[in-house]
């Protein structure tokens, strides 16, 4: 595990940023895992930078997002889909066919997960990019997820219901289930590339570095990987 401590939010956002940047030159057809949340907006903003000094383009890149509120349309703007779209696909070149974000109708969760399972196996992911939940998930993979999970629905622990309930108008607005690929599905990723800031986050992130790996503990699934860069800003590296 390789950890790089930052000064603040934007230096993690541009070290990050940085990863990804010079994958996409090594490799322009490379396949990207995604997430959303507040923390890698900042690493986006720096990728749309370099998309528009040339440096990139994503015309061969595809990607493929972690997780996805269940029941939930493409164009409602709480979906993790039209995030996507506000922080990074409409301002690059990538196309709408290589863009990959899980979706769950409530009827039909199972043949979705399925169908999303079955896609993200057939491909080998060059980078996941993942941000960490206060109480230690990756992706929706809450505590308690076995660490052979591969995509599925999962019924969102309370606590990310209120962490979450900041984007909507009420907590009652926030959807309780989402469709999540699994814990084995994001460590077959070659790399891995957890972003965390805040003080919320630094306990998570002690116990990534420190705890014996335990379902409880989603994020010390990622302890055994090959090839996991964690970068922190101060506040989220302040129990190390
Ligand atoms: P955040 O969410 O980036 O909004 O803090 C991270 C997560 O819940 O995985």
């Amino acid at each position: 595990m390789e950890i790089i401590k930052c000064k603040n939010y934007d230096e993690m956002s541009k070290i990050g940023a940085n990863v990804i940047i010079s994958l996409l030159k090594r490799k322009p057809d490379a396949v990207l895992g995604l997430a959303t949340g507040s923390t890698p907006i900042g690493l986006y903003k720096n990728v749309i930078i370099a998309y528009n000094n040339k440096e990139i383009s994503f015309k061969d890149v595809r990607t493929y997002n972690l997780d996805e509120y269940c029941g939930i349309e493409r164009n409602n703007i709480q979906s993790y889909y039209h995030f996507m779209n506000e922080k990074l696909f409409n301002y690059v070149d990538i196309k709408k066919t290589n863009i990959n974000v899980p979706f769950a109708r409530n009827e039909f969760v199972v043949e979705d997960c399925r169908k999303y399972n079955k896609e993200i196996n057939r491909r080998i992911f060059d980078i996941q990019v993942l941000g960490i939940g206060n109480n230690g998930h990756i992706g929706f993979n809450e505590p308690g997820t076995p660490f052979n999970q591969e995509t599925f629905v999962v019924d969102l622990a309370k606590e990310t219901i209120v962490t979450n309930s900041r984007f909507f108008n009420r907590i009652e607005e926030v959807p309780t289930k989402a469709i999540t690929m699994g814990i084995k599905n994001i460590n077959n990723a070659k790399t891995i590339l957890l972003l965390a800031s805040g003080t919320s986050k630094a306990q998570a992130i002690y116990d990534l570095v420190n705890e014996e790996p335990n379902t409880m503990k989603p994020q010390t699934s990622l302890q055994n990987h090959s090839n996991l860069i964690v970068i922190c800003d101060e506040e989220a590296s302040s129990l190390l």
